[in-house]
C-alpha cells in the first residue's frame, strides 16, 4: 500500500467507503476498488480496460507519456545495443541477466529442444496451402498441448520450466513449417549448431536442393526486431494468455490463445496492414489523399502503424527500428527501397498534421518492422507470425509469474447487463 487513501460517496444516500491506493516500484499508484463492491453492491466500468491494471507484475514497465520501456529494469535502447534476444528471453523469464553459464546453458538447452514430433509436423498437412500461417501457428501449438499433456503439471516449477524452454526452442520450427508448407517446400529441420536467428532464416529460406548461407546482416537484423517485441505489459494477447491461463489450462493451450489474439490488425497484425496500407498509397504523390481519407470519419481508414494505447509520445521502439532500416537497408544493399522512403515521407507528413498531433498519435513499433521484414526475404503473411515468435518469450515470462503466484485468481470479469429482464418463454405457435 502507499498509505494514500481515497474516500468515494454515494450522493445519494451519503454512505461512504474509502479505497486505499498501492504503489509500484514506479509509475501511478493504482486504486483497491474491492471496498465498491463490498460497500455499495456495484461494480466499476472500465471497457478496454484504459484504467484499470488486471494484475501485478515485475517483467516490464512502461511510460507512455515518456516513450519509455523497460524490460526487468533494463531500458529497451541498452538491450537492442548490447543483448540479444536469447538474452532477452532469459531476463524476462527468469528475472535477471545470466551470468555466461547461465546464459549458455539456456541457450544450449534453447537448440537442443528445436525439433517438433513428427506426428505434429503432419497436423500442416490437415490446412489448405492458402491457408493464413498465423491460423496454422495457432492451431499446432495448441496441439502441443496433447503432445505434453502427461509431462506438463502446472504446480511443478520443473515442468513449467521445461515447457518454457520448449515451446521457445519449437516456435521457430512451428513457423517455418508453417511457411514451407504455403510455398509447398519440403520442411526444412533444424540444425543444432546454429543460432536461433540464423537456425529460423536457413529452416525458412533453405531448400533440400542447394546450400544455403545465412547472411549475418540479416541474422543480426532479425534478433533485433525480436528484443524489441518480446514483451510489451499487459497487451491484449498477454492478458489473453493470462486470462487463459488462470483458468489452470494447458500452458501450450493458453500460448495458442495468445497467437490468435496477437492476430488481429489492431494489435500484432498491424504490420502486416501497414504493408499493405504503403502498397495501397504507392508513391508519394498519394500520401495527402490518402491521409484525408484517414482524416475523414467516414473514411473508415486508419493509418496503420499510428497510434497506440499507451505510448502518448514516440513509441521508443519506432525509433530503433527507423534507425535499423536505414543499417540494414544499407547494408543490404538496398538504400533506394521505395516503401522506406514512402513510410519516411508518410510519417514526415503525418507528423505535421493538426489531426495526429492533438491526438497524440505517433509511429509504432509496427510502422517500420515490415519495411525491414521484407527486406530480409520474409513475405507480408508472415510478418504477424515474426512478432508472435518474439512475443512468446513475454508471454511464456507472464505464465510463469502468474502461476507462481499464490494469490493467483481466476480472471473473471463482471459485466454492465443491458439486455431483457426476466420475461416467460412463449411457445413456438404463439410466436410473431
Ligand atoms: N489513424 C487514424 N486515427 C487514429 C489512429 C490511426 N492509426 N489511431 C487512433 N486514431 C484516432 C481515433 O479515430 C480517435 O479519434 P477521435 O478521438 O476523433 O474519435 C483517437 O485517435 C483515439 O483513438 P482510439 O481508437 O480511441 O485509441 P486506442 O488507444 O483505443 O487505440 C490503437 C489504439 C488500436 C493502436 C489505434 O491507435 C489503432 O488502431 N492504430 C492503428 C493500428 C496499429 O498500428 N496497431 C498496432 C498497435 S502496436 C501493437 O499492437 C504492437
Amino acid at each position: 500500500m502507499s498509505g494514500k487513501k481515497y474516500e468515494l460517496v454515494d450522493l445519494e444516500s451519503g454512505k461512504k467507503t474509502t479505497l486505499d491506493a498501492r504503489s509500484g516500484s514506479v509509475g501511478p499508484d493504482c486504486l483497491n476498488i474491492g471496498n465498491v463492491t463490498k460497500d455499495f453492491g456495484a461494480f466499476t466500468f472500465d471497457p478496454g480496460f484504459m484504467a484499470t491494471a488486471s494484475c501485478e507484475s515485475k517483467i516490464t514497465y512502461i511510460d507512455g507519456d515518456a516513450g519509455i520501456l523497460l524490460y526487468r529494469g533494463y531500458p529497451i535502447e541498452q538491450l537492442a545495443a548490447k543483448s540479444s534476444f536469447i538474452e532477452v528471453a532469459y531476463l524476462l523469464i527468469y528475472g535477471e541477466l545470466p551470468t555466461p553459464k547461465q546464459l549458455e546453458q539456456f541457450d544450449h538447452s534453447i537448440r537442443f529442444h528445436t525439433m517438433i514430433n513428427e506426428t505434429l509436423l503432419r497436423v500442416f498437412n490437415g490446412f489448405h496451402y492458402d491457408a493464413h500461417p498465423m491460423a496454422m501457428v495457432s492451431a499446432v501449438v495448441s496441439s502441443m498441448a496433447a503432445f505434453y499433456h502427461d509431462s506438463m503439471d502446472n504446480h511443478n516449477p520443473r515442468h513449467r520450466e521445461i515447457f518454457a524452454h520448449r515451446i521457445l526452442a519449437k516456435v521457430p520450427t512451428i513457423s517455418a513449417a508453417s511457411y514451407k508448407h504455403m510455398l509447398g517446400q519440403p520442411f526444412i529441420y533444424p540444425r543444432n549448431d546454429m543460432d536461433y536467428c540464423a537456425n529460423m532464416l536457413r529452416m525458412f529460406f533453405a531448400v533440400p536442393a542447394e546450400d544455403y548461407e545465412v547472411d549475418p546482416v540479416s541474422a543480426q537484423a532479425l534478433d533485433l526486431l525480436l528484443i524489441l517485441h518480446a514483451d510489451h505489459e499487459q497487451n491484449a494477447s498477454t492478458s489473453t494468455v493470462r486470462l487463459a491461463g488462470s483458468t489452470g489450462t494447458n500452458p501450450y493451450a493458453a500460448i495458442s490463445a495468445g497467437v490468435s489474439a496477437l492476430w488481429g490488425p489492431a494489435h500484432g497484425g498491424a504490420n502486416e496492414a501497414v504493408l499493405a496500407m504503403l502498397e495501397d498509397i504507392g508513391t508519394v504523390d498519394n500520401i495527402q489523399k490518402f491521409l484525408d481519407r484517414v482524416k475523414d470519419k467516414d473514411g473508415g481508414k486508419r493509418l496503420m502503424g499510428f497510434g497506440h494505447r499507451v505510448y502518448k509520445n514516440f513509441d521508443p521502439r519506432a525509433k530503433i527500428i527507423r534507425e535499423m532500416c536505414h543499417k540494414v537497408l544499407g547494408r543490404l544493399g538496398q538504400t533506394d527501397n521505395p516503401l522506406f522512403e514512402l513510410a519516411l515521407r508518410l510519417e514526415e507528413i503525418a507528423l505535421k498534421d493538426e489531426y495526429f498531433i492533438s491526438r497524440k498519435l505517433y509511429p509504432n513499433v509496427d510502422f517500420y518492422s515490415g519495411v525491414i521484414y521484407s527486406a530480409l526475404g520474409i513475405p507480408r503473411s508472415m510478418f504477424t507470425v515474426m512478432f508472435a515468435i518474439a512475443r512468446t518469450a513475454g508471454w511464456v515470462a507472464h505464465w510463469m509469474e502468474m502461476i507462481a503466484d499464490p494469490a493467483m485468481k481466476i480472471g473473471r470479469p463482471r459485466q454492465l447487463y443491458t439486455g431483457p429482464v426476466q420475461r416467460d418463454y412463449i411457445d413456438v405457435e404463439k410466436r410473431g
